[in-house]
């Protein structure tokens, strides 16, 4: 079994600019994104695809989206973009949907589907899936209801005990996971956003967040507040059973 399946990488928030100096809370970014790259090309490479779940570029500048574009366009893989709330999705759209780039979409990979969906909002840092999008990922997970499901976005769908940014979540939620409750496919939700991992199960699905390749925010802190957890990554291997092995890595101190 284990040589079908299938192993992709995530990386989310890497809030680069257009300044090769840009830092988020002390962290160079761009230097970070690139750490990150070369630690798991150390460790398990090559991914069959990179998913890279919002946040991507921090100052709504095309030289930032080139800056990912330059870092991530010569592996030879696909890289799967979805906007977080920081993005600029006319800037995704022009310069991260040609290959090896896709923009939202669906992806498919052995018998496992991957909705990709959009939750930016414009002026929000909450995200909201909005009716047509909601009704496109119903209508995925029936038309791939014979394969399992690995759903992406940015914005958590379940609070992450935090109040702050549980208040920059997803605004509906419960829409959402009744759409996820509808099928028997589904047995993933993955998202970005709360730069902090977390790994969850609710109803048979596994529920994840994934580290921000640059800044760290402090689990469960009652308002805003950077962490000293190192800049990562996830691994993901998706069985041709459903189930799923996944680790997440960090950066160690002397590579940050
Ligand atoms: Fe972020």
């Amino acid at each position: 079994m284990r040589n079908r399946s299938i192993r992709l990488l995530q990386i989310t928030d890497s809030h680069l600019y257009a300044d090769d100096d840009g830092e988020l809370g002390g962290v160079n970014t761009a230097r970070s994104l690139r750490a990150v790259l070369d630690a798991a090309q150390a460790e398990h490479w090559p991914p069959r695809a990179i998913l890279a779940t919002g946040d991507l570029v921090q100052d709504h500048t095309r030289a930032g989206y080139e800056r990912f574009h330059d870092a991530l366009a010569g592996f030879g893989f696909p890289v799967h973009c979805i906007p977080g709330n920081h993005d600029d999705p006319a800037l995704m759209r022009e310069l991260l949907a040609m290959p090896p780039f896709t923009f939202c979409g669906v992806a498919g990979y052995g018998n496992w589907t991957i909705p990709l969906l959009n939750t930016w909002r414009e002026n929000s840092a909450g995200g909201r899936l909005g009716a047509d999008e909601l009704g496109r990922l119903d209508h995925l997970l029936s038309a791939h209801s014979g394969k399992h499901a690995l759903v992406c976005l940015h914005h958590h769908p379940m609070p992450m005990g935090s109040p702050w940014i549980d208040e920059v979540g997803l605004a509906d939620a419960a829409d959402f996971l009744s759409v996820i409750d509808r099928h028997d496919n589904v047995r993933a939700v993955l998202w970005g956003h709360v730069h902090q991992a977390s790994d969850r199960e609710r109803a048979g699905v596994r529920l994840m967040s994934t580290p921000s390749t640059s800044a760290q925010f402090e689990p469960t802190s009652l308002e805003f507040s950077y962490d000293s957890a190192g800049p990562g990554w996830r691994w993901l291997e998706l069985h041709a059973d459903g189930s799923i092995e996944t680790r997440v890595g960090r950066l160690s101190d002397d590579a940050r």
